[in-house]
């Protein structure tokens, strides 16, 4: 049987670590091809090397530091070089602010690039 990410690629933002990790490791799972965005190379390498020979999908690894404002734009640049069409983003990378939370009740905090 076919597998659901089979022909179609996901793009996950802090996926060298924690919950973006993991997140890649199940989309792998499914077939799809990755691309893996993170800052530092060593890591984000490695785990691209370890799901391709897992589960033997592609994966491409993007450095980009996401709270860069050039960033999306590069990011954006570096898909259209390689060819990559994203079906699937799972955008993780950031970070809460719950100050911001109690200060102004009744408005939802939205996730932030760190
Ligand atoms: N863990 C929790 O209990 C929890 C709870 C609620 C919400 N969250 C949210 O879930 C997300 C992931 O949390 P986590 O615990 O999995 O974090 P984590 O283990 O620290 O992993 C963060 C990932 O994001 C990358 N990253 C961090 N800053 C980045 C930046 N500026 N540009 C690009 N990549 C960046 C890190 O790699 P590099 O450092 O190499 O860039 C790493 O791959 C965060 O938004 C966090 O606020 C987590």
């Amino acid at each position: 049987m076919q597998k659901e990410g089979a022909g179609r690629t996901a793009l996950v933002t802090g996926a060298s670590a924690g919950i973006g990790r993991a997140f890649a490791e199940v989309l792998a799972r499914q077939g799809y091809q990755l691309v893996l965005v993170a800052r530092r190379a060593d890591r984000l390498e490695s785990a691209a090397a370890e799901l391709r020979q897992r589960y033997g999908i592609e994966a491409h690894a993007i450095v980009a530091d996401l709270a860069d404002p050039k960033a999306p734009s590069q990011l954006v640049a570096e898909l259209n070089r390689c060819g990559l069409v994203v079906d699937v983003l799972v955008n993780n990378a950031g970070y809460g602010v719950p100050a911001a939370t109690s200060r102004r009740r009744g408005r939802a905090t939205m996730p932030a690039c760190a």
